[in-house]
């Protein structure tokens, strides 16, 4: 049956939330077999893990004690109490959220109201604007230098003037650097009282031995601050949604807590969670192969020709010869999904995930044939 189309609604919405841009979630298999006419599709473009996840994760799904009828724990007691083990953390500072986007939502709802201002890194992992604009705040974002780094004088002078919230991910999505241990003390040093810092470690697994550890720097210092984590990348769990805040105080954690739903992460994610942490052994065996990859992926694009940004995490950000769209439209039609940056100033870049050494393959081989062109 034909529907009608209706008139734009004059009904009053939430002006920061109807003006909000698009997240760009980048596109699906079905839709990519759709537009390529193949069936092997590789994913490229959404930071996956491509070795799945633990066994031991499915097993626990599988095993009589995960009970899918109850309620889980709104508190996730089980997964902060393992999680306060691991990271020497107190249980009541933790936060679990339906995967740590939920987080970045509940800190801008707890702690933002219209006319706040924020301090973001542009490129950025979308989230670190949309959610500050959908609370009516005014976000301020610090470019990459031109070396494809963080601007440390130029974030440190931005959070010097006292925004509420600083959002920043490190390592760094989309761009795949790390803040080194003296960066992340400028800025760190940089943090007026009035001014919380949310360092996001999404990709903290993937960065080298003897990278900062945000949890344990933060821990020596005496600002506000969350450090976000999560299940999705490292532990291969990021169709099960769960990831977490490590905050700086109880009544920070409390706050947090209360601007989240309150049955936010579900029986399926907290007893995966729980496995997967337990199963340390499969992850770090994961993140080795993973940066294996990463380093022969990345010498493979830099022998091409393209500039190609350092990594920490399991992705790739590069620089192409022209928009990327175009690029990434050729990869397409041999079924390769990448992630063509779309924010402004930077539509010659693109994002590609680490895959399996099958999938890397097809990537490089793609590229060799796309440059000659
Ligand atoms: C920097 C960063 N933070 C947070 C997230 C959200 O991850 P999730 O909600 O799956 O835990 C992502 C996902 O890509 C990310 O890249």
């Amino acid at each position: 049956m034909e529907q009608s189309v209706k008139p734009a609604s004059s009904f009053p919405l939430n002006p920061h939330v109807a003006a909000l841009p698009p997240y760009n979630a980048g596109m699906n298999i079905a839709m990519a077999r759709a537009l390529s006419g193949r069936h092997d599709i590789a994913r490229l473009a959404s930071n996956e893990n491509p070795d799945g996840c633990s066994p031991a994760v499915t097993a626990a799904l599988a095993s009589s004690s995960f009970e899918p009828w109850r309620y889980a724990d709104p508190a996730c007691t089980a997964l902060r109490t393992a999680l306060g083990d691991r990271l020497t953390v107190d249980p009541n500072l933790i936060v679990v959220g339906n995967g740590s986007e939920e987080m970045i939502a509940a800190i801008s709802r707890a702690v933002l109201v219209p006319g706040a201002s924020v301090v973001t890194t542009v490129p950025s992992f979308g989230l670190h604007e949309i959610e500050p604009l959908a609370a009516g705040a005014d976000v301020v974002k610090i470019a990459m230098t031109l070396e494809m780094g963080f601007d440390v004088a130029g974030l440190e002078t931005a959070i010097a003037a006292g925004p509420r919230v600083v959002f920043i991910s490190s390592p760094w999505n989309p761009v795949g650097p790390g803040l080194d241990r003296s960066s992340l003390r400028r800025l760190i040093g940089a943090v007026r009282p009035g001014t919380l810092l949310v360092l996001d470690e999404a990709y903290f697994e993937f960065a080298d031995p003897g990278a900062p550890d945000g949890i344990e720097v933060l821990r020596d210092s005496s600002i506000d601050h969350v450090v976000l984590r999560t299940f999705s990348k490292a532990y291969g769990l990021a169709g099960l949604r769960a990831g977490y805040a490590v905050c700086s105080g109880l009544e920070l954690a409390r706050v947090i807590a209360a601007a989240k739903t309150p049955f936010n992460v579900n029986a399926a994610a907290q007893t995966a969670a729980i496995a997967a942490l337990a199963d340390e052994g499969w992850m770090k065996a994961s993140v080795g192969r993973i940066r294996g990859e990463r380093a022969r992926v990345a010498a493979a694009l830099a022998g091409l020709g393209f500039l190609v940004a350092p990594s920490q995490t399991n992705f790739l950000f590069f620089e192409g010869k022209g928009d990327s769209s175009s690029l990434a439209a050729g990869l397409l039609e041999q079924g390769i999904i990448v992630k063509a940056w779309r924010e402004a100033g930077y539509e010659r870049f693109l994002r590609v995930t680490i895959g399996s050494p099958a999938d890397n393959d097809r990537l490089i081989t793609a590229l060799q044939g796309l440059a000659r062109q």
